[in-house]
């Protein structure tokens, strides 16, 4: 088991949410954060990187700063996203570009600057992605897909890196009792869907998978771990799971 201790770890949408609560695991474990997300609070302890983590020059000065205050990166969690309602018939493209933007192509060019550092502690790259990127949900459609891409250039990721002894972890997690939905674009989703949130695991509880994952060097998280049961039901019998999930959508 990895020790967490000392390790340099980049945060991506550390503000709130499942991102902040990491960063208060893992600074409770003496790593050195850099934390990263429009709304970020300034902090003596870690380096603060406000900004949006679409933009090239954000994305440069959170490699930069991290390297110019610790000396070299571990740990690049690729943690910020957010959801978008709109139905598959309806989605403004710029909003479809938008999503893609945050959740797929973020995470793939910062993952690409920190590469070269990654590869001299053999470090570790987490993306964080969702239940939605192994199931599509139809209330959710354009996420579901940007999720869907985060997924496929993970499991690229993880083969390419193996040889410079890089660990890539994907985590899927199911509902996460944060404020996601609040933040998602789009129209509010389906009553069914929003009474799942008694089901939700806390942030909490999805933090402690992770750290889990990272320090035993897990391929793939699903939290719950319930969650698997929802992915193998879909990979076995997908005409079943489409059509819980269309009564799901329309009540
Ligand atoms: N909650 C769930 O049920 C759930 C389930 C599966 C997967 N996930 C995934 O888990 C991750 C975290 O979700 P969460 O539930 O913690 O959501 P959240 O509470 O809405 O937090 C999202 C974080 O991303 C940051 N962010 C959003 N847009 C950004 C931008 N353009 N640039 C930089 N930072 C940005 C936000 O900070 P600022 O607003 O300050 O920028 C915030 O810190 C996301 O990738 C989400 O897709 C969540």
């Amino acid at each position: 088991m990895d020790s967490l201790a000392g390790k340099v770890i980049i945060i991506t949408g550390a503000s709130e949410g499942i991102g902040a609560c990491l960063a208060a695991a893992l600074r409770k474990r003496g790593a050195n954060l850099c934390l990263t997300a429009r709304n970020v609070a300034a902090s003596d302890s870690d380096v603060i990187v406000p900004g949006d983590v679409t933009l090239d020059s954000v994305r440069s000065a959170i490699v930069a700063k991290t390297v110019e205050r610790w000396g070299k990166i571990d740990i690049l969690i690729n943690n910020a996203g957010r959801g978008s309602y709109y139905a598959a018939s309806n989605t403004p493209l710029d909003e479809a570009r938008a999503v893609f933007d945050l959740n797929f192509f973020a995470p793939l060019a910062l993952s690409q600057l920190a590469l070269p550092f990654l590869r001299q502690t053999r470090g570790t790259l987490v993306n964080i992605a969702s239940i939605a990127g192994e199931v599509s949900l139809p209330w959710l459609p354009v996420y579901s897909a940007s999720k869907f891409a985060l997924a496929g250039i993970t499991a690229a990721q993880r083969t390419e890196f193996r040889r410079d002894g890089v660990h890539v972890m994907g985590v899927f997690p199911g509902y996460v009792n944060t404020d996601f939905q609040a933040h998602a674009t789009g129209q509010p989703p389906p009553a069914r869907v929003v009474q799942g949130k008694k089901f939700a695991v806390s942030a909490e509880e999805c933090t402690e998978a992770i750290v889990h994952g990272m320090t035993h060097r897990k391929r793939t998280v699903v939290t719950p771990r319930s969650g698997w049961l929802l992915v193998w039901a879909n990979r076995c019998f997908p005409s079943f799971v489409e059509s819980q999930l269309e009564r799901a959508l329309y009540g």
